[in-house]
């Protein structure tokens, strides 16, 4: 009888725990939902080693929620958890979800398993030490790496079966759902050679192409990243052959390869979790192929974006492959993982002053799902500090942005010195967005200051009525209506950003005058109310509406016509 109480005990946690949250698509849009309700993660990655100590977790957690943090991403190092080959040891995840919950977090954990930053750094001692059972990749000219070999079906078990353990325990003991996503290993990737060269791998690189990853290419030609389509087709489009046959010779077809290798050894890995929670959201995040490096310069074969279809392919269990920007061109890089067949979430960027734009931008242009810069617990938790204002002010916000995800009425804008202007037009309304700099009375336009990053979510709630959110934005409206009043722009869409057209108008034109700049909040039902007013010298006597540099604001705006 006991027994069969504990079962249930454990049969609830379980359920209550796997159905926190999901990921749902709807309207065209991958959205999380936590407690039913869709999340945004305003997240923040612990450094590698602060999830290790007690004492770290209890200091860091309260200034994470002080931070406005709603989501802590912290590894689960399997040196810790696994010590003795088959002796687990959990206390570290348990005081991580107690701590959490305790501070009003939700939790993404990062299983730091058979590889770190490619390396096999957080597999434990016994591990490491048995090169014979858990081989090691090696490089063309035989050198054995520190990166386990994924060819090896021990070093997947033992991968596997500590992950699982760990798994089932988290399942069993989060009744709550403060976690709710997971990252199956870090940053995987050969170095030093773009494939494992080892014997066991050469056995399988010796068997061609599998059928099963010419199959999904076949399946999914049109939507291909177009160098893999490139590659493909300059080599005849075959159907089956060895590897060098249907891509070419050279290092980016070993990247091939061995991104179908990791991605099927990350699908076994998914699978199992599959198993315990069925519903948890899984992802896979990749170190950038930045600088004109090539494969094995970088770590090749990660989930990049340009082997994001061998991905799809080999690790179907996975639902995001989610890029860490610690390079300069972050919309660029947005661009290539925002996709229809990848939704965007980003688990790490490097933390600054703009992190707070990179948010807006990617929530209100790309749908994202979150952000998290890196090594978080050394950021400020100054109210003032500019990170803190902005989750403050987008967990506010948050029912808004759920709420016009994906749908043509939300846009944003990432502002800088290269790109000081934006154009979102909504039928004949154009929106011009500014850097704040190019406010002729900001000397810091001019005094060699360097530009911040700024940025802002615009939201169309009703004709005329917007909510701008965001920092460092000038905001103009203007009737661009032809003449005889038919000609519209952003025919594709009601919002619609990046057109520069141009049109001073006439006198027959009828012009955007500003009826209303009121700074709001926004209720959890997504309700508004009013903090105070801007108008006169804020918002040059109703030209336009703005947020500084300095500030992050909800500005709700209404517009009326005039002739
Ligand atoms: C990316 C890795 O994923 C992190 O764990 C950490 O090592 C950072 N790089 C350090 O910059």
């Amino acid at each position: 009888m006991k027994r069969f109480t504990a079962v249930i005990v454990a049969l609830t946690a379980l359920l209550a725990a796997s159905a926190a949250s999901r990921l749902e698509r709807r309207d065209g849009v991958t959205q999380l939902i936590v407690d039913d309700k869709p999340f945004v993660i305003l997240g923040g990655e612990l450094g590698n080693s602060s999830a290790s100590c007690d004492a770290d977790i209890e200091r860091i957690f309260p200034k994470l929620a002080r931070m406005n943090l709603n989501t802590v991403l912290v590894p689960a190092y399997w040196e810790l958890t696994e010590p003795e080959e088959g002796r687990f040891d959990f206390s570290l995840t348990d005081k991580v979800i107690d701590e959490a919950r305790r501070n009003g977090l939700r939790v993404v954990f990062l299983w730091f398993g058979a590889w770190k930053n490619s390396m096999s750094c957080y597999a434990p001692a016994w591990f490491k030490a048995d090169s014979k059972r858990f081989p090691r990749a090696r490089t063309r000219s035989g050198k054995p790496l520190e990166i386990a070999s994924a060819f090896s079906s021990e070093v997947l078990e033992a991968d596997r079966r500590a992950f699982g353990a760990w798994l089932r325990h988290v399942a069993d003991t989060d009744s709550t759902g403060t976690v709710v996503m997971l990252q199956l290993e870090n940053e995987i990737g050969m170095l030093e050679d773009a494939r494992d060269h080892s014997s066991l791998a050469d056995k399988e690189y010796a068997k061609g192409v599998p059928a099963g990853l010419m199959k999904h290419l076949s399946a999914n030609r049109k939507a291909l990243h177009p160098s893999l389509l490139k590659k493909w087709t300059d080599n005849g489009s075959r159907k089956a052959g060895a590897w060098t046959e249907v891509f070419g010779d050279d290092i980016y077809t070993d990247e091939y390869f061995m991104a179908w290798n990791y991605g099927r050894y990350v699908e076994a890995m998914a699978r199992e979790a599959r198993k315990i929670v069925p519903d948890m959201p899984l992802y896979v995040n990749a170190a950038m192929n930045s600088r004109g490096r090539r494969p094995g310069e970088y770590p090749s074969a990660g989930p990049l974006a340009h082997l994001k279809d061998i991905w799809h392919a080999a690790a179907p269990s996975v639902d995001i492959l989610a890029p860490d920007i610690y390079d300069a061109g972050f919309a660029d890089w947005m661009a290539q993982y925002a996709l229809p067949d990848n939704t965007l979430f980003v688990p790490e960027v490097r933390r600054g002053n703009e992190n707070g734009a990179q948010a807006y931008y990617i929530l209100g242009h790309h749908d994202a799902i979150g952000i998290s810069p890196f090594s978080i617990e050394n950021g400020s938790d100054s109210p003032d500090a500019p990170m803190v204002k902005a989750y403050g002010l987008l967990a506010r916000l948050m029912p808004l942005v759920t709420r016009h995800a994906g749908t043509d009425a939300m846009d944003a804008v990432l502002l800088s010195a290269d790109e000081p202007e934006r154009v979102i037009t909504d039928g004949d309304t154009r929106i011009t967005l500014s850097h704040y700099f190019t406010l002729p009375w900001d000397s810091r336009a001019t005094d060699g200051s360097p530009w911040p990053q700024t940025g802002a979510i615009l939201m169309k709630l009703a004709p005329g009525e917007y909510i701008l959110a965001g920092t460092g934005v000038v905001a103009k409206f203007e009737n661009v209506a032809e003449r005889s009043g038919k000609a519209r722009l952003g025919e594709d869409g009601f919002l619609n950003a990046g057109s520069d057209r141009r049109d001073e108008g006439s006198a027959a034109t009828a012009r955007v005058g500003l009826a209303r700049v009121e700074e709001v909040d926004v209720a959890p039902d997504g309700t508004l109310s009013r903090v105070r007013t801007f108008n006169g010298d804020e918002t040059h006597q109703g030209r336009h509406a703005r947020i500084s540099v300095d500030d992050h604001k909800i500005l709700h705006i209404n517009t009326y016509n005039y002739k």
